[in-house]
């Protein structure tokens, strides 16, 4: 198998295991991403048995749209009862690296406002440490100066994503080099300095289930 049919059999195993919770009711979070893309093919097939999306980013929400699925407004819904999306990069812990697609401020909204967080990746992703993804941060466009700045005092090398405004109009740093021995205490620590909208590390909410497809199978931790 290549490594898009593992991210289908990835999204497949997510399918399989939320269609016996979903409900006329159930509002589900979709995340951004070609594994999510997989997830939002997967999930229209089963239209019938929930209420509708919340969609982590534009692009997410015009193919849901395209499917058929209705999407709703986050702070239109009353509750989300999951959130699933792909990583760039996940550890034991379940904790990740997102925002390689630039959607990770609204992916971290989205996966808080979810009672569940459910994670599909190809078994690439899985890693021992992260960062040797180069860790996304979504700036202010005035601040990026000054959040580089800090970003390198942090021991990083930041680099400006060429060509990329953010569905919330700002920019995205990729930080290089950083080997994030404590997820939690890094993103709580980008999270202060001034200009920064959000990084991508998701350790404060990490997955609580991850789907990872490998050649051998579909793992679950
Ligand atoms: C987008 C993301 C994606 O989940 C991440 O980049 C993985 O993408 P893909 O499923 O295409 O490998 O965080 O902002």
């Amino acid at each position: 198998m290549n490594q898009d049919q593992l991210k289908r059999s990835a999204a497949e195993a997510a399918l399989a295991y939320l269609l016996p919770r979903l409900e006329r009711d159930t509002i589900v979070g979709i995340g951004t991403g070609s594994t999510a893309n997989h997830f939002i093919d997967l999930l229209a097939s089963v239209r019938h048995l929930f209420d509708g999306a919340v969609a982590s980013s534009n692009a997410s929400a015009q193919r849901l749209r395209r499917l058929g699925v209705p999407v709703f407004d986050l702070n239109a819904v009353p509750d989300v009862a999951v959130y699933v999306d792909g990583a760039d990069e996940v550890n034991a812990a379940r904790q990740l690296i997102k925002g390689g697609g630039g959607a990770l401020t609204r992916e971290k909204i989205v996966a808080a406002s979810a009672r569940e967080f459910v994670c599909i990746v190809d078994s690439s992703k899985f890693v021992t440490t992260l960062g040797a993804f180069p860790l996304p941060v979504e700036v202010i466009p005035m601040a990026r100066g000054l959040v580089g700045r800090a970003l390198r005092d942090l021991g990083g090398q930041p680099a400006l994503r060429d060509g990329v405004t953010t569905d919330n109009g700002n920019l995205i740093i990729d930080v290089h080099g950083l080997r994030i021995t404590d997820p939690r205490a890094l993103e709580a620590q980008l999270n202060n300095i001034v200009g920064t909208v959000c990084n991508g590390i998701f350790a404060a909410n990490a997955a609580d289930v991850v789907f990872a497809a490998g050649p051998e199978g579909v793992k679950r931790w």
